[in-house]
């Protein structure tokens, strides 16, 4: 697998976070897959940036949450890029509210998209990830990297159903990477802080910064450096882990 090109599908990439992870790896010259779960118009641009690289691309909808669509997109990418060798779990919605306010829905939404999603990604991926083989023969080859969150180890007051997801997404991770890791698959997870992007936009005027050590909030390319660090060979020997990107807000 070393000297191959890879291909990675990254959820939710059409903005934000997952936009810089998906630019990050056709930088390095990977071929990458976006699942958008609506905006056409984003995901085209982000899906010309990524050719731009001169590397493949392709861009699927599909709402994550929803285990047959997942099945039907990572078949997609297969037919058009030839496999998954690396998959980010990005895509992730906050639907805020004090718990005693909090409906059903509000819950259920959050945690169908940040936890299901990951699993009906990772669940439909891992079987390909299995029958890779690796320069020397060995079977199996894979980086699976979850967006979890600062507020999935600290908690959240207003958020009870992201923190959850994001804790669950933190479980999830340790699981698959002891389950895996036989297999040559590491699992892991990002956690990062107070990140500029569209989801942080209505936050306001932020005395939440002050908190920061650091004093400022991150930029999506500094998550997307420390991807694709999880997705090279110079992670082999990393998984299960949760690596926090914060600042020094949750230490
Ligand atoms: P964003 O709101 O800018 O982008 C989220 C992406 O997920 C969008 O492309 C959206 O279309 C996609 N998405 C949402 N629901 C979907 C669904 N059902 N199916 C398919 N795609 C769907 O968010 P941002 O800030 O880029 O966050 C990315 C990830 O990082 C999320 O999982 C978020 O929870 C996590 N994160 C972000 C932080 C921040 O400060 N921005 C802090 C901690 C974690």
């Amino acid at each position: 697998m070393e000297n191959q090109t890879k291909t990675a599908l990254v959820t939710g990439g059409s903005r934000g976070i997952g936009r810089a992870v998906a630019l990050k790896l056709a930088e390095a010259g990977n071929n990458v897959a976006i699942v958008y779960a609506g905006n056409r118009e984003a995901a085209e641009e982000t899906l010309g940036q990524i050719k731009s690289h001169g590397v493949l691309g392709v861009a699927i909808q599909c709402d994550v949450a929803d285990f047959n669509a997942a099945k039907a997109a990572v078949d997609a990418v297969v037919q058009t890029l030839g496999g998954v060798d690396m998959l980010i779990n990005n895509a992730g919605i906050t639907k805020d509210g004090l718990l005693a306010r909090m409906s059903e829905e509000q819950f259920d939404a959050v945690v169908d998209v940040s936890l299901k999603g990951s699993f009906n990604f990772i669940r439909h991926v891992t079987p390909l990830m299995m029958k890779k083989r690796t320069a020397d023969g060995k079977k199996g080859w894979g980086r699976i990297v979850n967006l979890a969150s600062i507020a999935g180890l600290m908690g959240n007051a207003g958020q009870v159903n992201y923190a959850a997801a994001k804790a669950g997404m933190i479980g999830l991770t340790k699981s698959v990477a002891r389950e895996l890791a036989g297999r040559n698959i590491t699992c892991n997870a990002i956690a990062p802080g107070f990140i500029e992007t569209d989801m942080t936009a209505n936050l306001g005027d932020l005395p939440l910064i002050d908190a920061v050590p650091m004093k400022r909030m991150g930029k999506a390319e500094e998550v997307a450096e420390l991807a694709l660090f999880l997705c090279s060979d110079h992670a082999a020997y990393i998984t299960g882990e949760t690596i926090r990107i914060d600042g020094g807000l949750a230490m």
